[in-house]
């Protein structure tokens, strides 16, 4: 079967993968609740289209912390892509590049962030790579991985605040999956600190992490910073008042905190409380352009997606992901006409209403 949606690549996907990595990819804390509201409140929103304005052909490309993506579609960061292909990262960074957008590259990912980012540049001539970062209660480790991250050439730090602890994923619990098999590693985790190097293991996630730790790293690091996974407008209002850039609207795609709400419910009270002082941004269940649409609609100037890239990875390599990313585009394009908007600037939050039922 060739894929012909988003979707269909999931189940492309799940054919070709070891049955533990697809439930580690596609599955998500305890009952699973959140990950599956992600997609279902798209349903409930609808758009509502403006008509005879003769609007031009529509332009994809926005501007996010001073890099151009030409689409407001990017790349969430996600563990382990060796477990989806033997190109991993490497595939999923020329796929990002060639496409023009970028790629938000993992701190647990299974290529370094030099190859990936050497990777990236063999295809576009100024690809942009953010990198992700669990921030580490030992601030000389957390160092360490920036300096990395800045000297490959990653334009902004990605700080993930959802995961005081790890998600409990019972998927991973009943096949026993809690580590990358022998023979895959982390590679930016290699000789950064003791023990087995490059596992997963030498990652600390912990509740001690504050926002004296985000004052510290805007100390050691002119990127600019995004913050990932605060959903109270509360938190929104502080990351403004502190000096974050720019917020990534996540509830980690459900795997962390079960019952969190779906994000793109959430997205208009962290609009509300940042009123406009940075660009939003959000990921969880983005699976087709009338998606993006609603989000930026209810004000993310992008989306990102986290397991349709790995659904393209683990179907056909660099391939998929372009083949991902390409439906994601033109499907954008699509909705943007059908709604008489000529770019994502167009887009207002009139265009979607709730609705009651689901169709
Ligand atoms: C993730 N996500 C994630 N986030 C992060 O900040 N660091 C990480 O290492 C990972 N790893 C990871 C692995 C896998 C397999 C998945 C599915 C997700 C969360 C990710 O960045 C993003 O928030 C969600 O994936 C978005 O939801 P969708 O697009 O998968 O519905």
């Amino acid at each position: 079967m060739d894929p012909v949606n988003v979707r269909e690549f999931e189940a492309l996907a799940r054919e070709r993968l070891d049955p533990v990595h697809y439930d580690y990819f596609a599955g998500a804390a305890q009952d699973e609740i959140t990950v599956r509201a992600n997609e279902s409140a798209f349903v409930r929103l609808a758009l509502v289209p403006r008509v005879l304005r003769g609007a031009a052909a529509p332009a994809l490309d926005v501007t996010l912390l001073g890099a151009d993506a030409s689409m407001p579609i990017v790349l969430s960061p996600t563990a382990f892509h060796r477990l989806a292909h033997p190109d991993a990262e490497r595939a999923t960074a020329r796929a990002a590049a060639a496409a023009g957008t970028i790629m938000i590259a993992a701190m647990l990912s299974t290529v370094a962030i030099e190859d990936i980012a050497a990777e990236a540049g063999k295809v576009a001539a100024d690809p942009t790579l953010w990198f992700q970062l669990y921030v580490q209660p030992d601030l000389g480790f957390t160092e360490a991985i920036v300096r990395r991250a800045e000297a490959a050439g990653c334009r902004a730090l990605v700080v993930t605040v959802d995961s005081p602890a790890l998600g409990r994923h019972e998927r991973n619990d009943r096949n026993a999956f809690h580590d990358l098999p022998a023979g895959m590693r982390c590679e930016n985790l290699r000789e950064l600190r003791g023990g087995e190097p490059g596992s997963v293991r030498q990652v600390v996630l912990s509740p001690e992490i504050s926002w004296r730790h985000l004052d510290r790293l805007r100390e050691i690091t002119p990127l600019p910073i995004v913050l990932k996974g605060a959903l109270h407008p509360l938190d929104a209002r502080l990351a403004v008042e502190r000096g974050i850039d720019a917020l990534l609207v996540s509830n980690h795609g459900g795997r962390q905190l079960d019952t969190m709400p779906a994000t793109i419910d959430q997205l208009p009270f962290v609009a509300e409380a940042v009123e406009g002082r940075v660009p939003l941004l959000l990921d969880g269940g983005v699976r087709r352009g009338t998606d993006v649409v609603k989000a930026l609609a209810l004000g993310a100037r992008a989306v990102a997606v986290g397991r349709p890239v790995l659904w393209g990875l683990a179907a056909d390599g660099e391939a998929g992901v372009t083949r991902v990313l390409e439906m994601l585009r033109a499907e954008t394009a699509h909705t943007l006409t059908l709604c008489g908007c000529d770019g994502p600037s167009a887009v207002t939050r009139d265009l979607v209403r709730e609705v009651r039922c689901c169709h």
